[in-house]
């Protein structure tokens, strides 16, 4: 019988000098559900790659005096080595440069221009001569170009346009009649409400300033600008408008596109306007996930905050990494990564909790057995729970896999990694060895023990690639039947005599506090080293946007100066907590808050609200915090955000904006 297909996708890459540990998150994700499919009986696609053309790129191999080519040519080798090192099982890698891709571009550029959806126009906005790039109202800086300063003028540009307006009422019927196409649902609510009920524009897909690009097929004044290239990966790496479009028969509709949550508009946007002006179906899902933030916020170079995977890798091992990446936060929300985090997670989970099981169920096989694992006797009274939980876990795996919850499921497993090791304190084996009478009571508990390793061993091979064979290894089992995904479903399965063997510790244990320093400087060795990611990398979200002094203000501008997607999306919505809120000594309009936003520290916020509301009246409440904001000082508090409210000017009234019901701080408002 045939298998049943499953596509998957991560977002293709920046060649950037060097991925960091965000990019690493989505790949990950991406290739654990990947395998975690195969092993469940799917023909899998999995494809990653890298978005090669632009202007940056052209200007960086400028100045290292190399073709643009040759420029990526070495960066994409280093990326390839990164996924090789993080045990990234992709089918094919696409690059845009691939005479595969710019092939398919060009077709299905022609194809939509012949068939009207696309169409030559004027796009207008501030030019900056010396670094030859348009930039909005709002990107500007001062008024000047927000890289390098200098003045802007206005400047018409003669474009290309994807008439994407005329889908517009057609995609929000489809995100309305397809609750699963945009997921987690919060994405979904994000783009209809900001994006596609405000209205959606025709959107610029040539340039004439640019020249590393792939040309329009049919006017060789104009490259193909950033999105329909970059998107069109997903097909051309099928082979879709080429001679063997056999994977693309065999694989598209895509199962599932996983992007970062600032792309996710891209991709539940143009993306789907796109393949329905091409007459094609719609990925089944596209998954925004959050964001990996850093200590000390934005990841750049300066700051000395770009974290290395190669660094976390060489020394934890590429499982605790990929672990750590998959357990800490869950998949569609923002995380806070932190060295302390980090090691504390592959201490007290790795090495302790799963690491302690397995050398502590060998060497008691050893001692009290011979080596060898005895056949089940008598019960102990406290099997009970140990079973039910090894038999309910794959399902329960699953169930979260399905909603791509990758921290669910690793919770799951470890819920039965700690059964057991209470179940060895309840049990006291030791005890048990020193009567011949409970001999039979000492067999369950042995048998029991090595039975749920093998089962965590056989459930964590989606998420770690080598862990399970070492512990195969040391509880001596080996064959399919055994080790086979399927082989977790039920209790029972380990059969009676096999030989356990010693080995190395899974995880050491880290000795945290000395640890941190030599982290610290390894990963600031790295960065010195081989040069930062550029500020492309970082989640553009993070950029801080000159916000007007008061809401009139903004208002008015809001209302006169049309803003993009790009501007819109620079603001960072959160719930946010109230833990504490006072009246600001000396000032009859000011309160300060401070407010739990989902991070390892309360932020605290000075707001001027105190003539409509009393402290006590918003204690406990969840509100909307701008997260991203440059500090401000306001009378010596330096405030981190600003809280949403609305005021009625006329009436003399002001409601700030409150979340309704449960819900997690830090979830992003949209
Ligand atoms: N080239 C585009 C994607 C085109 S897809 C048709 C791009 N590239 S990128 O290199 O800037 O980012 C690739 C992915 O990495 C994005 O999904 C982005 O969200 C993700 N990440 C970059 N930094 C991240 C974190 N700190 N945390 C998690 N993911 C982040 O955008």
């Amino acid at each position: 019988m045939e298998k049943p297909t499953y596509y998957i996708t991560t977002p293709i890459y920046y060649p950037s000098d060097k991925l960091h540990i965000g990019h690493a998150y989505c790949t990950t994700a991406a290739d654990t559900m990947a395998r975690f499919k195969r092993l469940t009986g799917y023909d899998v696609c999995f494809i990653t790659g890298t978005d090669e053309h632009g202007q940056k790129i052209e200007r960086k191999a400028l100045e290292q005096g190399k073709n643009p080519k040759a420029y990526v040519d070495e960066i994409v080798a280093g990326i390839k080595k990164l996924w090789e090192l993080m045990d990234i099982s992709y089918d094919d890698f696409i690059r845009t440069t691939d005479e595969r891709h710019i092939e398919t571009v060009q077709r299905l550029f022609q194809k939509l221009y012949d068939q009207g959806d696309i169409y030559k126009s004027a796009y207008e906005g501030w030019y900056c001569t010396p670094c030859e790039a348009f930039w909005t109202e709002l990107q500007l800086k001062d008024g000047c170009c927000p890289d390098c300063g200098r003045p802007v003028e206005r400047m018409k540009e003669e474009s290309y346009f994807l008439r994407a307006s005329k889908y517009q009422d057609w995609l929000i019927d489809y995100i309305k009649t397809h609750p699963d196409f945009i997921q987690p649902p919060s994405r979904a609510n994000e783009m209809l409400n900001n994006f596609l009920l405000p209205g959606l524009e025709d959107l610029c897909v040539s340039r004439t300033t640019i020249k590393w690009g792939i040309p329009v097929p049919f006017d060789s004044k104009h490259v193909i600008y950033v999105w329909p290239d970059a998107l069109a990966n997903y097909l051309s790496v099928l082979g879709y408008l080429s001679e063997d479009d056999s994977r693309f028969q065999k694989y598209w509709p895509a199962d599932v596109h996983l992007v970062g949550k600032e792309i996710t508009r891209f991709h539940t946007i143009i993306w789907p306007i796109m393949l329905h002006a091409l007459g094609l179906p719609l990925p089944k899902q596209v998954f925004g996930h959050g964001w990996l933030v850093l200590e000390g916020g934005k990841m750049s170079k300066s700051k000395g905050n770009v974290v290395d995977p190669v660094v976390l890798c060489d020394r934890y091992g590429v499982d605790a990494i990929r672990y750590f990446l998959l357990r800490e936060m869950p998949f569609g929300a923002d995380g806070l990564f932190s060295n302390e985090a980090l090691l504390t997670r592959i201490n007290v989970d790795l090495a302790n909790d799963l690491g302690n099981l397995v050398s502590r169920t060998v060497a008691m096989v050893e001692k009290y057995r011979g080596g060898i694992v005895p056949a089940p006797g008598a019960d102990t009274g406290f099997e009970g729970p140990v079973v039910d939980c090894a038999n309910a876990l794959y399902g329960r795996v699953q169930q979260a896999m399905d909603g791509l919850q990758f921290s669910q499921a690793l919770q799951e497993i470890f819920t039965l990694v700690r059964t057991c090791n209470k179940y060895i304190d309840q049990t006291a084996p030791w005890v048990l060895a020193k009567n011949q009478e409970d001999a039979a009571k000492l067999d369950t508990v042995l048998y029991t023990l090595t039975e749920c390793v093998r089962m965590v061993a056989v459930l964590l091979a989606p998420f770690m690639p080598s862990t399970p064979q070492r512990i195969f290894d040391q509880i001596g089992v080996q064959g399919e039947e055994a080790t086979c995904y399927a082989s977790a479903e039920r209790f029972g399965t380990l059969s009676v005599g096999a030989h356990v063997k010693k080995g190395e510790a899974l995880f050491p244990r880290i000795d945290i506090e000395k640890e941190m320093g030599l982290l610290a400087e390894a990963l600031k060795a790295s960065q010195a080293g081989a040069g930062a990611a550029p500020a492309k990398e970082a989640p553009k979200a993070d950029k801080p946007k000159a916000q007007p002094d008061n809401k009139g203000d903004k208002n008015q501008q809001a209302a006169e100066k049309p803003i993009s997607l790009d501007d819109f999306f620079v603001s960072k919505l959160v719930v946010a907590h109230v833990l504490a809120c006072e009246k600001v000594e000396g000032s009859d309009k000011l309160l300060k808050f401070s407010l739990d936003v989902g991070e390892e520290q309360p932020r605290t916020v000075v707001s001027g609200i105190a003539k409509y509301y009393a402290p006590e009246q918003l204690l406990g409440k969840n509100l909307v915090l701008v997260a991203n904001l440059k500090p401000a000082k306001i009378r010596g508090i330096v405030s981190q955000g600003m809280l949403l409210s609305a005021e009625d000017q006329k009436a003399g009234t002001l409601k700030v904006l409150e979340v309704p019901g449960e819900v997690a701080p830090g979830s992003v408002v949209g």
